[in-house]
């Protein structure tokens, strides 16, 4: 079976969202610096893209999270594969992911995350599918609502392909 990706969002779509998110963030932390801790490895073109618009102080972070279940579905139950290197306290911080889709691995995310004493805490997701969710996440910023399919690109990947995509895709099977 072969397969092949149809375009969702094109490259020109995705960074001028990007862009925009950008100057909004830049606006909302004015006088501020922002900790973007990106959650690895979906997250890592998004938060790459974001930060280069961001025009108050930025540092970064990274952590690797898997959860147990199928490569589609995740069981909620979150594994830090990963961890911060630094300590978020009083720290303005916002979590970069890639998509918010059940909601499960974000909730379970943000819950420890908020444990650590950061001074804020804020959701960026460049997609969202509002369709999926099972736990309510308050997402802050959101690139994209999509419908309730399976995208890949911008790292996003399917079976850890296509994650180098510059645009948003939806692998559809010949
Ligand atoms: P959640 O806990 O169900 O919200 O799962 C979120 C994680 O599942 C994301 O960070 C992705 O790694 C993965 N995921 C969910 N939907 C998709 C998709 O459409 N394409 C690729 N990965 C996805
Ligand atoms: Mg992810």
């Amino acid at each position: 079976m072969s397969e092949h990706v149809r375009v969702l969002l094109s490259e020109e779509m995705v960074d001028a969202r990007i862009q925009a998110i950008g100057e909004e963030i830049s606006r909302d932390y004015a006088g501020k610096q922002v900790h973007l801790i990106c959650v690895l490895k979906g997250g890592s073109f998004f938060l790459c893209e974001l930060a280069k618009r961001i025009t108050v102080p930025v540092s970064l972070d990274f952590m690797s999270v898997s959860s147990y279940g199928s490569d589609t579905k995740s069981s909620g139950v979150v594994r830090i594969v990963k961890d911060l290197d630094e300590s978020l306290k009083d720290k303005d911080v916002i979590v970069v992911e890639d998509i918010v889709d059940s909601g499960r691995t974000l909730s379970y995310l943000l819950e420890m995350l908020q444990d650590r004493g950061p001074a804020s805490l804020r959701l960026c997701t460049l997609l969202d599918k509002p369709e999926r969710r099972v736990k309510d996440v308050f997402v802050d910023y959101t690139g994209f609502e999509i419908p309730d399919e399976f995208v890949v690109g911008y790292g996003l990947d399917y079976n850890q392909k296509y994650r180098n995509l510059p645009y948003i895709g939806v692998v559809e099977f010949d």
